[in-house]
């Protein structure tokens, strides 16, 4: 695959219905997805279960490119193959995921601001020396009584911006992602106008700091109803609520979407990415970068075993085609009767 620019990349990635597998998990994430299906997190244990879901079928063709932690992109398998060479043998594009986490702002209870700037330019230049082609970086806005404050999304949409410039100056797309969360018992309407607010400011920043958009991917979260409210909105409400709020915040150069699932199930994250598709009117590819909505169906089959490897993997490339389909606007919910 000979992919020129961060431009060619970006559009490889989501190119004929592909999407990102995130399979960026810090040490203590991947410990609570492991302590669900009891089983340790250790480092040959996470490398293990990484190592199975790219090498699944269904990776070719439907994932153009996977997010890996810091450790990952170390490993090799025992046969000494690298795990990033795993993945661009399957033809995805190995990415990282270069933000430090979350840090509480000073007079701002309840929010933070996405750190990792420090040293960054370092870690992108030897994450690029290793192959990497794209990078992320999640912001995190929570809705709440008087939050989000402009305060907050100012700081993480800035921070974003220095991020993308960065990892653009090194030769990797850059993956935005403002992700305001589910958690809460929020309407639908306030995590529209929380997304509109965190759109504009994210994209004024990235502007002010002349970064190149056609060289670039948002990941953004759907506009959902909070996870505890009693009042769910339904696929077609969100379907139309999320692409309002994107077509009125993104520019069309932008080659690509590829949202988070953010606590969605499985087949409920797939469903709302097809209604999109089936709407249309947009210019940019809809598409996923799923952790768990990807991962949860194979996590499970697994469950710590190697006689589940198979079941395991064949999860996967079910959710993977799912998701590509998804992204086509041709998905139907009965293709899950399996
Ligand atoms: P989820 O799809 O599980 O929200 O994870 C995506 C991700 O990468 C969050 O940063």
């Amino acid at each position: 695959m000979s992919l020129n620019n961060i431009e060619e990349i970006a559009n490889y990635i989501v190119s004929d219905g592909k999407g990102i597998l995130a399979a960026d998990e810090s040490n203590p994430t991947c410990g609570k997805r492991f302590d669900s299906i009891g089983v340790e997190s250790t480092e040959e244990n996470r490398r293990d279960y990484r190592e199975m879901l790219f090498r699944s079928k269904g990776i070719k063709g439907n994932i153009g490119g996977v997010i890996l932690f810091d450790e990952t992109i170390r490993q090799s398998s025992d046969d000494g193959t690298l795990l990033r060479d795993i993945i661009s043998n399957q033809g995805a594009l190995p990415g990282i995921k270069v933000d430090k986490g979350l840090q509480p702002i000073d007079g701002c209870p309840g929010e933070t601001v996405t750190v990792g700037l420090e040293g960054l330019n370092e870690r992108l230049n030897e994450y690029s020396s290793m192959g990497a082609k794209f990078t992320k970086w999640r912001a995190v806005i929570n809705i709440g009584d008087g939050i989000p404050t402009d305060k907050c999304i100012d700081a993480n949409m800035e921070a974003l911006a220095d991020y993308a410039k960065c990892a653009q100056d090194n030769g990797m797309v850059p993956i935005v992602e403002p992700e305001v969360l589910m958690d809460g018992d929020h309407s639908i309407d306030e995590c529209y106008a929380a997304s509109v607010r965190s759109l504009k400011s994210l994209f004024e920043h990235l502007n002010n700091k002349d970064v190149n958009i056609k060289g670039t991917l948002l990941k953004p979260n759907m506009v959902t109803s909070g996870k505890g409210s009693s009042n769910q909105a339904g696929i077609d409400e969100v379907a139309k609520k999320t692409l309002d709020c994107l077509i009125s915040n993104v520019p069309t150069e932008l080659p690509g979407i590829t949202f988070l699932s953010g606590g969605q199930s499985d087949v409920m994250a797939t469903a709302h990415l097809d209604a999109m598709n089936k709407i249309g009117g947009f210019s940019w590819k809809l598409s996923f970068s799923y952790g768990r909505a990807l991962q949860a169906p194979a996590l499970k089959a697994w469950g710590g075993k190697a006689e589940n490897i198979f079941i395991s993997q064949d999860e996967l490339s079910h959710r993977s085609e799912m998701n590509k389909l998804a992204s086509l606007g041709q998905w139907e919910e009965n293709l899950e009767d399996r």
